[in-house]
């Protein structure tokens, strides 16, 4: 990246005085010339390369779970993982058969694992955990799909040892039909808030409220994520200092990007996923949960602008070690923060036209 300090380098300027001298000596020979363009590029797309060996050294090192890695993030996704299997299979309509006894036994394992290394047992994940295990039980009996005792033994012996329980966690629950306060709190429709969203680039200095930021996170946390492992976090930067390092290294917040008083940095942990076949899982995930977020932010008076975060390994890695951000968490984005001034301007922006989008399939 080309930093003023750079470009006022004595030795930077002899670089480029050389590089240029040697260039404008092979533009005088076109053969020359079309020969070293030729090789440059071929030379810049097998540079391209070191993004893909970046990905598969992330994937190898994060997506592989081995008996080491029971991290907190990893151990929860394990459970969530696997609780929701129960759970999944305790709605699906249909005739009651025998269902759940592979997770079941991990849910166990994975909570006898979560208890033995000292994670907190007031925790929704471990709680809702059982909670779900106390719901199969009901069902296996109400329903008398365990008759020769596979797993249901062992499920009620577990549950004696435990004796954390929430009323909230208990699960399935029926589909809620009214709207988190909050979202739409003002009667706004999905659609009308949709609209009012806008990418603004121009914001006033006054920080984001706190209590604005959380609300937020919990309608990103109601995103939809394969299988409820729920990967993603949001890193709050707020100081000038901090702010500046950060958006030197992303390449589109120029002209704007210094106005936001916050900006977020959101992330998704790849220790949550199994293997390389859900190796996109963090950008979907990401995606979605992103769209709550800035979509509650704006319907709490909020403006943002997503920021990509296309940059080479080397920035990437720079920011993980500049943030204290884990190597097993892949920043999906950015996300300028704050409240943008009464005259606001956006772009256009005009979207394709719907029927570009939406097919209906007919053979
Ligand atoms: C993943 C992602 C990355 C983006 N990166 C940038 C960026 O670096 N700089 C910027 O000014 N806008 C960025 N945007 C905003 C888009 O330009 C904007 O969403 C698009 O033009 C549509 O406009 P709208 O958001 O106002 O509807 C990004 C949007 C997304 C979803």
């Amino acid at each position: 990246m080309n930093t003023p300090t750079e470009i006022s380098n004595p030795s930077a300027i002899q670089r480029a005085s050389w590089k240029d001298s040697l260039k404008r000596a092979l533009q005088a020979q076109p053969r020359l010339w079309s020969g070293y363009w030729r090789t440059k590029q071929q030379i810049r797309r097998v540079l391209l390369l070191r993004f893909f060996l970046y990905d598969i050294r992330h994937t190898l090192k994060a997506m592989y779970w081995g008996e080491g890695q029971a991290d907190r993030v990893t151990l929860a996704a394990r459970l969530l993982f696997n609780y929701h299997k129960l759970e999944k299979g305790m709605v699906m309509p249909g005739p009651r058969r025998m269902f759940g006894v592979e997770p079941a036994l991990a849910v166990i394992i994975l909570c006898r694992l979560w208890i033995a290394t000292g994670r907190p047992r007031s925790d929704p994940v471990f709680i809702g955990a059982i909670e779900t295990l106390a719901a199969y039980a009901r069902r296996l009996q109400e329903s008398a799909l365990d008759l020769s005792g596979i797993v249901l033994p062992k499920v009620l012996a577990f549950l004696n040892e435990v004796p954390e329980r929430s009323a909230q966690l208990i699960t399935p629950q029926p589909l809620p039909t009214s709207r988190v306060p909050g979202l739409g709190a003002d009667g706004t429709s999905f659609t009308e808030l949709a609209l009012a969203r806008r990418s603004v680039r121009e914001f006033q200095s006054e920080p984001v409220p706190a209590n604005i930021l959380t609300r937020a996170a919990e309608a990103a946390q109601l995103a939809p994520s394969a299988c409820n492992r729920q990967p993603c976090r949001l890193l709050i930067v707020s100081t000038d200092e901090e702010k500046q390092a950060l958006l030197a290294h992303q390449n589109g917040n120029r002209g704007f990007g210094h106005l936001a008083p916050q900006v977020a940095i959101l992330t998704a942990d790849e220790g949550c996923f199994f293997d390389a076949s859900e190796r996109h899982e963090p950008y979907i995930d990401g995606g979605l949960f992103a769209m709550n977020f800035i979509l509650s932010l704006r319907d709490q008076g909020v403006g943002s602008c997503c920021l990509n975060w296309c940059v080479p390994p080397a920035t990437d890695l720079a920011v993980h070690r500049l943030f204290n951000i884990p190597q097993s968490q892949r920043i999906i984005m950015l996300v300028a923060i704050g409240f943008e001034p009464p005259d606001c301007m956006v772009p256009r922006s005009p979207r394709r036209a719907t029927s570009d989008v939406l097919l209906f399939y007919k053979n």
